[in-house]
Order: C-alpha cells, then structure tokens, then sequence
C-alpha cells in the first residue's frame, strides 16, 4: 500500500497538468522514491489515483530505464555500458564490478546492498569509464577507485 502521504503527492502532482495521465512519470518517481521500485501493486494504486489502466501505466514504466518493475538494493550502480566508456575501459571495469560484488549484471548482492545494471552514455563520455551509484556520478574509474567508491556505499546505510 502506498502511504497517504505518497497518494497525496501523487494527486498534488496531477493537478499541475490537463489530464492527470501526464503525471505519470512523476508519480512513479514518488513511489520509487519511497519504496526503491515500483510493485504490481503500487502500479494498480497509482493507475486508479492518476485514471489509467494498469497495462497503460506498466507500458511508460518499462520504458524509462530507471524506473524499476523488480526489486533493488539499497545502492542502484548504473555501469555506462556506452561506446567511449568501452574504450576507456569498460570491460575492466565490469568484471571487477563483478567480482567485487559477486553477481552478474542485472543482480543484487546477497546483503542487499548494491544492484548492478548497465546504463547508456551518462554524458560524461571524455571522463570514462562513469558509473553512477544512486544520484552520484563516479568518473574516470579504475579498480581502486572503484573499490573505495564501494566501501564508502557500504558503510553507508542509505546513500
Ligand atoms: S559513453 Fe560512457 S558516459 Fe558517455
């Protein structure tokens, strides 16, 4: 169930527009920012509050890549899987990821802590390769500075 107090955000989000499908975006965002992703059942809530059928709501979910339809962990790394970053060391990167994580693209980490995900071009394509944890973009990465940019996440507890 979303909080009244997310409904309520949701529904002030919807009066800045026409129709209220037009918040939609913004009201996934609401949902995710409280919850991490966005549930089957918080997407029915959302699609009753904003007047729109479940499968209209799931279709703009799945289309914007930072939405999440499953489950994260705390920390969403968004690895630039992008043309400059792959020259500048991308596959490096990666499987130290990887390793230091103990999971595959698309996992979360057994403690729950970090998911890892590969992302398109994150602008920043002359100081690759980039990565972004949360809201944090991480630029010309190599291995230690990866792993102090993962030891500073796990300590932590919601950054
Ligand atoms: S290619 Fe990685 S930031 Fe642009």
């Amino acid at each position: 169930m979303l909080t009244e107090q997310e409904r309520e955000r949701i529904r002030a989000e919807a009066t800045h527009y026409d129709y209220p499908q037009a918040a939609c975006v913004e009201a996934l965002k609401i949902v995710q920012e409280g919850h991490r992703w966005v549930s089957d059942e918080h997407l029915k809530e959302v699609a009753g509050l904003l007047d729109m059928s479940p499968e209209a709501l799931d279709s703009v979910a799945t289309f914007y890549n930072l939405i999440f339809r499953k489950p994260v962990g705390e920390n969403v790394i968004l690895l630039c899987d992008s043309v400059s970053c792959w020259i500048l060391g991308y596959e490096n990167i990666c499987a130290h990821l990887k390793t230091r994580l103990g999971v595959e693209l698309g996992e979360t980490t057994a403690d729950g802590k970090f998911t890892l995900l590969p992302m398109a071009c994150l602008g920043t394509c002359d100081r690759g390769p980039a990565m972004m944890v949360g809201s944090d973009l991480h630029r010309n990465l190599d291995n230690e500075k990866v792993d102090e940019i993962l030891g500073r996440y796990r300590q932590t507890p919601e950054a």
